[in-house]
């Protein structure tokens, strides 16, 4: 969904200068939550999923939408994409775990990751998933050993290094030849080969993710070109595959960028698939993340103090969220809007630093941040917090993690507590 810099993503709006999310003042949440808090709209959550998967079915597609848990794991909101027929992409036992306690049928779980380990490996055999994405020839050796000690038949699908540009921050794109994951293209056919031949592995298709937060649709239709090819040699062996999987990674609008929209992408691999000729049709795979959360979620937070800086302009506005919760502008120097939760009509403008409370510098959430005077105690929102954000909260200075709040119309549910001091120490001696 793109939206202009000055319009807000769907489901938010001012109301007589409050911010609401559908139909709840975030003020008054923040009030009756406490502040730092996240917010979820399930009407917004579900509205992506729907334009994601429409996208794909209005071009003849049929996709398979495996939801990219790591971009928000709470329980609550799988098991809503679940209903919603989602499975999941999990990269790990942890996120198995949540996937399997929300509800997704095993066979409807893609699992990636360049060190899954033996136990990680047993865990998902005995739950039968449909998927492992292999990305090295030793863990496809790994997985081979452990489906046959495990007696479980292990369904393989080769993870593709296109060595493709997805233009995107450095730490977030995985698809050149220099980055850790996937196999390049002949290591792919090779893998593929020895998985079509062995006893207990099943070979069903190939996967690529290029990288996250991509704004252009290009690379990932080039990136799903080589796999096309890959499966073309393959057929030719009389090696006939079942799934192609895309990956996740399309972006969305934080400030002003434009990223080009699911339609765009289906409408071009639609394109590719009839071009293709294949014994059979594929079943289409697809690992959204950040596009289905990011825009759903708000971190309300409230101003602690404010302080003049050594230099004149700007002041900091000191706030109760800090890296620990958001670690997004820390660490990619990603830029999330900041809204007062209750504009002040008339009052001036002022540039501010907003900062947290962690004792490190690195600790902003946003630079040079013109809003409308603040005064201590005002409440502020960071949007498009739905992705990677609480997923990536961590206890650094001993802080506890906020709560989670899903948003449905007129109801706000507490979907995760805040954590206390006592489940800080829970675990140690
Ligand atoms: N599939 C695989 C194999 C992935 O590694 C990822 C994300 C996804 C799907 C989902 O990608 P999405 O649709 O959300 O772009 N923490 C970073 C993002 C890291 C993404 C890692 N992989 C951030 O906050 O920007």
């Amino acid at each position: 969904m793109i939206f202009q810099s000055t319009e807000l993503p769907p489901f938010l709006a001012y109301r007589k200068g409050r911010l609401y999310l559908e139909e709840l003042a975030l003020e008054e949440l923040g009030a009756q939550f406490g502040t730092p808090v996240y917010i979820y709209s399930a009407g917004a959550l579900r509205a992506a999923y729907q334009r994601y998967l429409q996208a794909f079915t209005s071009v003849g597609l049929n996709l398979s939408l495996c939801y990219a848990i790591k971009a928000n794991s709470n329980l609550s909101i799988i098991r809503l994409f679940g209903e919603l027929g989602a499975g999941a992409d999990v990269v790990s036992g942890g996120e198995l775990y949540r996937a399997l306690q929300a509800g997704i049928a095993p066979e409807q779980i893609v699992f990636a990751g360049v060190g899954k380990t033996a136990a990680e490996m047993d865990y998902a055999l005995e739950q039968k998933i449909g998927t492992f994405n292999i990305e090295s020839a030793s863990e496809l050796a790994l997985l081979e050993r452990r489906a046959v000690a495990v007696g479980q038949e292990a369904r393989v699908s080769i993870r593709v290094n296109p060595n493709v540009d997805a233009q995107t921050h450095p730490y977030i794109a995985t698809g050149r030849n220099h980055n850790k994951f996937g196999l390049n293209p002949t290591q792919s056919l090779e893998l593929a080969r020895y998985a079509a031949g062995s006893a207990s592995l099943f070979l069903v298709g190939l996967q690529m993710h290029i990288g996250s937060q991509v704004l252009q649709v290009g690379p990932l239709v080039e990136a799903f070109k080589c796999l096309l090819s890959l499966a073309s040699q393959l057929e030719v062996e009389e090696i006939y595959l079942e799934q192609l999987d895309l990956g996740g990674g399309l972006g969305v609008t934080y400030q002003d960028e434009q990223p080009e929209q699911p339609d765009k992408l289906a409408a071009a691999i639609a394109d590719l698939l009839k071009e293709h000729q294949s014994k059979q049709p594929y079943r289409l795979i697809s690992e959204p993340g950040r596009y289905l959360t990011a825009n759903a979620g708000v971190l309300a937070t409230s101003v602690l103090y404010i302080k003049q800086g050594e230099l004149v302009d700007p002041c900091f506005a000191i706030v109760d969220a800090g890296m620990n919760d958001l670690i997004r502008p820390a660490l990619y120097n990603a830029k999330h809007r900041i809204m007062p939760l209750h504009e002040r009509p008339g009052a001036l403008s002022q540039v501010y630093e907003v900062v947290g409370p962690v004792c490190e510098s690195g600790d902003f959430l946003g630079h040079e941040v013109t809003l409308t005077e603040l005064k201590e105690g005002d409440m502020l929102g960071l949007l498009g917090a739905g992705a990677y954000g609480f997923s990536m909260a961590s206890n650094y200075n001993s802080r506890l993690r906020p709560p989670e709040i899903l948003v449905d119309e007129y109801t706000a549910r507490l979907i995760r507590h805040r954590e206390t001091y006592e489940d800080l120490v829970f675990l140690e001696d």
